[in-house]
């Protein structure tokens, strides 16, 4: 870590205080910081402890002459590996939301390239309303890593989602998205979760698929250091550190965001699409008393995997499926890879708890060997599944043939 450079922007928020301590920490981690104080972040710190821990000057207004001929608001943005922003808070959220340039803080946010992770600090209202939730979705799919917000007691006295993180958990955070992992330079696509196919506005068909192991997948290709996207039907879970969420609902839109995030090294297909849709969706509410519904007609909903896995010079170099099997699941993944043209396939006994649980028993299966792992964790599956696409991407295969 110890060539590595972080720019913090400390917002106005009473956990301004644990940002001394991160900063501290960093420094023990061999990370130079520098930092850029709001107007409001000095209510709470003032820039002569802030600038005795990062032993460097601390920034403060965008139209100070002797700043702007010293460093420049672009060139501050792009002096560092990583942008840190601890506290969050609701009002610097909104700004970089909307792209709003009205201070040295949402300048530099605006201005830079650089990869930027925030800590949200807020009162639990705050954070729940959802204008607040709408900027957060917003920046996520921007490509904006976020690190909690925790729950608990607030320094406002109410209790709930909204502290920000314990320096050390951002410092683990900061550490994930500046390691040069193995995937470092690599572009990954995971899909996740069920599909969500409508009958009409208020009715649907769908499944049981959790977005589990997909999201496990995602998080342990990002902490290889891939830059990954995880097109995902609608799950309960958090966007996972450093990955880019993209929310969809039918097995058609899944498709039209997968295909935008070629070029791909590697694509992971995990979600439970929809093998059908009902070949019309109404516009109206179906209503009982004209008539009901006697039958829905179904149609076939595209194959995501088949199509990305097409021959071509869009093709991603890897492309690995999921096959969700109750018997002779070898034989049945095995016809998969031929049928849909990928390369490897991860097999899965769904005749259990797998759906909605925690573990999993899997098979990987590639065109000339398999291996079967035993009965593990979806956290560990994950990790052992993005260890072999890093060897694989290296031209190297652990796999016993
Ligand atoms: N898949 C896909 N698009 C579809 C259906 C499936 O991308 N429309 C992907 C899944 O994400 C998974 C793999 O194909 O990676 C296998 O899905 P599965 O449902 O097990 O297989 P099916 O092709 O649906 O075959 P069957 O239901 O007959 O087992």
């Amino acid at each position: 870590m110890s060539d590595k450079r972080v720019l913090l922007i400390i917002g106005g928020g009473i956990a301004a205080y644990k940002s001394l301590e991160l900063i501290r920490l960093l420094a023990k981690a061999g990370v130079k910081s520098r930092a850029i104080l709001t107007k409001a972040g000095a209510e709470f710190v003032t820039p002569l402890s802030v600038g005795s821990l990062t032993q460097d000057k601390v920034y403060q207004d965008l139209f100070n002459l002797t700043d702007e001929s010293e460093m420049g608001h672009i060139e501050l943005s792009r002096s560092a590996d990583l942008i840190v922003v601890a506290p969050a808070t609701a009002d610097l959220i909104a700004k970089a939301a909307h792209g709003l340039a009205n201070d040295l803080a949402s300048t530099t946010l605006l201005a830079t390239d650089t990869p930027v992770l925030m800590a949200p600090a807020m009162n639990v209202r705050m954070w729940q309303h959802a204008a607040t939730q709408r900027n957060v979705a917003r920046l996520q799919a921007d490509g904006v890593h976020f690190v909690g917000p925790d729950e608990g007691e607030m320094a406002c006295g109410e209790y709930g989602p909204g502290r920000m993180s314990e320096p050390q958990a951002i410092l683990g955070a900061i550490k994930t998205l500046l390691a040069d992992g193995p995937l470092k330079g690599k572009r990954a696509l995971v899909t996740a979760g069920p599909t969500v196919e409508p009958i009409d506005p208020v009715r649907f068909i769908s499944n049981r698929s959790s977005g589990k192991q997909g999201y496990a997948i995602a998080a342990a290709l990002a902490e290889l250091g891939a830059d990954v996207t995880l097109v995902s039907g609608p799950t309960n879970l958090p966007a996972p550190l450093g990955v880019r969420r993209v929310s969809v609902e039918t097995a058609h839109q899944m498709l039209e965001a997968s295909e935008a995030s070629l070029p791909l090294d590697v694509a992971v297909m995990v979600a439970a699409v929809a093998d059908w849709r009902p070949a019309e969706a109404a516009d109206a509410k179906l209503k009982k008393d004209k008539g009901g519904v006697q039958a829905i007609s179904l149609v076939e909903n595209p194959d995501i995997l088949a199509t990305l896995s097409k021959p071509g010079k869009k093709r991603p170099k890897l492309i690995v499926g999921f096959a969700a099997e109750t018997d002779h699941v070898e034989e049945h993944a095995r016809a998969k890879i031929a049928k849909k043209g990928c390369d490897w396939i991860v097999a899965n006994d769904v005749s259990g708890d797998v759906m909605g649980g925690d573990n999993n028993q899997v098979l990987l299966i590639t065109k000339d060997g398999s291996e079967a792992w035993p009965h593990m964790a979806k956290d560990a599956v994950a990790k052992r599944l993005a260890i072999e696409i890093a060897q694989a991407l290296a031209g190297r295969s652990a796999l016993k043939k």
